[in-house]
């Protein structure tokens, strides 16, 4: 069956799905914005499994369980912080949906929400990365047939305007890159 990607408001943390993804930093030990949200929503048992992780590159991705959220598992993802776009921020994302993606399937996971990852603290231009989010995740399931559902969890009615209008273009519609 195909996978159905689509496009909703809401807060991720309250998600039943089988897996969140969250836009941490480096660090994977905490911050602001969605990642502070998915911890505290998730309790200090996520931080403690986070701290024997090693931290995660710009673009990589890592698995921890959920703890107290309804979603089983936690895909931390690192976005790039946004410099303008000359400094491969497109490709960063890209790997960061990506990645994502690759590391669920690996793990059985059959249903993920992401957040707009990139949008918040590091400033990526929301346009602009929806198009990416919207393209990756196209192209990735192409071959990573296992999935039941990919959703795409916005904060704001605005965000979900951006996403839905997206989804409803044909495929190839929008740029592969900004
Ligand atoms: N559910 C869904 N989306 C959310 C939620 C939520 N509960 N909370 C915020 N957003 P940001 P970044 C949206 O700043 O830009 C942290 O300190 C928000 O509206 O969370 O990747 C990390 O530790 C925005 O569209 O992540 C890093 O240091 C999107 O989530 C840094 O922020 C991403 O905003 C990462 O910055």
């Amino acid at each position: 069956m195909p996978t159905t990607v689509r496009a909703l408001q809401g807060d991720i943390t309250q998600l039943p799905v089988q897996a969140i993804v969250n836009a941490a930093n480096v660090s994977l030990l905490g911050g602001g914005g969605v990642d502070g949200a998915i911890h505290r929503a998730a309790g200090p048992q996520l931080l403690e499994e986070c701290r024997h992780l090693g931290g995660c590159t710009t673009g990589a991705a890592k698995l921890t369980r959920g703890y107290r959220l309804p979603a089983t598992y936690v895909i931390h993802t690192v976005g790039p912080v946004w410099h303008g776009g000359e400094r491969g921020e497109p490709a960063l994302l890209a790997a960061c949906y990506r990645h994502s993606l690759e590391l669920a399937a690996a793990q059985d996971i059959r249903s993920l929400a992401f957040p707009s990852i990139s949008t918040g603290i590091y400033g990526y231009p929301f346009e602009l990365a929806a198009q990416i989010a919207v393209n990756t995740v196209a192209a990735a399931l192409q071959e990573l047939t296992g999935f039941d559902e990919v959703i795409f969890c916005c904060f704001s009615a605005g965000d979900l305007q951006v996403y839905q209008r997206l989804l409803a273009a044909p495929p190839g519609a929008q740029p592969a890159s900004a």
